[in-house]
């Protein structure tokens, strides 16, 4: 008898759960809406506006830059995609003007390059900017997303009620799944239920998202940049535990390469979102951007820590005075001892480099057979270094430096 019941109990638990085997690492792509947001007017700005040509031009530079060679592989359109009205039939329907080939050409488009498609919805009535969101029409909704091919929905929660999303997201992610194509389900559902003053289920929306935002919108500047890092800073025991393997929090795009950040704090944004295995989705012009950022946003070594298959979520391990150290166990592990990445941050703005000293032991870097550590940007090598010993890092004023220390096998082993 009890045996039946926990058959039952299993497969509710294993139906009623996402596990679609996607995002084992944190996404990483192009998503629209930080540089391009709501623009619409294709009469006086048509290589700006949210047009099927935007996205086949950022495909075509992912893939002909490099992007697509160190991992970004997610197109995403963000909102102000869609017609005003449904179809008569109930159906979403593309903006017939900017996107005159259809969402399903568009999708081809992209998965022609190797590359694939991600779009955006949202729980409510309405999406942020006021298109039709999916409320009463979830099923349909799903369905039309699995016939365009999709690869990744983002789902935001403007116009709903934070109190019905426990219910609500989990139900459109059960639609997803059904539909036997496997999406990548990136949720809003924490987000507006802390604005609501909800504490949100974080066990059941790691259950049914693999990617969740939990904090504002990004903005074009450094303050937004530092507001968030202070935000999953300050909230880490909260919210580093729910990340893992298909399950992320988003501390939203990459704003590397537009006009607010400056060479350093493009360098820091890249590196604490990579500790904290964060998607990396830039939201940038691929055409224009400059080639020092380009350079932070295809750095193998850095991607390598954001992709690092343990998928555990850093923290920020010291903060006095302005200095902070952010830390992230990644792989190889030496018997219980992980290799760490390492982030040295400077939020001081007196004009000239701090000067940080530290010994490894004092990182939480204890494994007596050392460590090789490396810098990730400046491409340094330490060579081996033991728990006792003191390095000293120099920070530019809101700068990093990142460093790896990979925990050494004894010789004989
Ligand atoms: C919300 C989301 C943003 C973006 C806009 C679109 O603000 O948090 O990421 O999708 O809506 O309207």
């Amino acid at each position: 008898m009890f045996s039946v019941i926990w058959i039952i109990l299993l497969s509710f638990k294993l139906s009623n759960a996402l596990d679609n085997g996607l995002a084992k690492t944190p996404p990483m792509g192009w998503l629209s809406w930080e540089r391009f947001r709501c623009n619409t007017d294709c009469v006086n700005d048509p290589d700006n506006c949210i047009s099927e040509q935007l996205f086949q031009t950022m495909t075509d530079i992912v893939v002909a830059d490099g992007y697509a060679s160190v991992g970004y592989e997610y197109i995403n359109i963000d909102d102000c995609w869609l017609e005003k009205h449904r179809s008569h039939d109930g159906k979403l329907v593309a903006d017939r003007k900017r996107f005159p080939s259809g969402m399903k050409a568009l999708s081809d488009y992209v998965h022609s390059r190797g590359l694939k498609f991600g779009i955006y919805e949202d729980y409510g009535n309405y999406t942020c900017a006021g298109y039709p969101g999916i409320i009463g029409y979830e099923e349909k909704d799903a369905l039309l997303f699995a016939e365009w091919n999709v690869d990744y929905v983002k789902l935001d929660g403007c116009y709903a009620l934070p109190y019905d999303m426990d219910q609500g997201y989990s139900n459109f992610g059960r639609l997803l799944n059904s539909t036997g194509k496997s999406m990548v389900y990136s949720c809003s559902w924490p987000v507006y239920q802390i604005y609501a003053g909800i504490q949100p289920n974080y066990s059941a929306i790691q259950s049914h998202c693999n990617l969740w935002r939990n904090y504002d919108d990004i903005q074009d500047s450094w303050a937004s940049v530092e507001n968030i890092i202070d935000y999953y800073g300050n909230n880490q025991d909260l919210i580093a535990p729910n990340a893992g393997p298909g399950h992320w929090n988003d501390p939203d795009m990459l704003i590397i390469g537009n006009f607010g950040l400056s060479y350093e704090q493009a360098k820091t944004q890249f590196a604490i979102w990579s500790i904290l295995a964060a998607p990396l989705l830039m939201s940038v012009d691929l055409r224009t951007i400059r080639p020092q950022f380009k350079h932070i946003l295809q750095n193998r070594k850095i991607i390598a820590v954001d992709q690092d298959p343990l998928g555990i979520q850093g923290r920020r391990i010291y903060k006095h005075k302005g200095i902070e150290i952010w830390s992230r166990p990644i792989s190889p592990l030496y018997q219980n001892f992980y290799s760490y990445a390492i982030a040295f941050v400077n939020r001081r703005t007196d004009g000239t480099p701090s000067d940080i000293s530290v010994t490894l032991k004092e990182l939480g870097l204890i494994n007596f057979t050392g460590y090789r550590v490396e810098d990730l940007y400046e491409n340094v090598d330490y060579g081996v270094l033991y728990p006792n010993t003191k390095i000293k890092v120099k920070v530019n004023p809101s700068g990093v430096v990142m460093l790896k220390g990979e925990v050494q096998f004894p010789a004989d082993l």
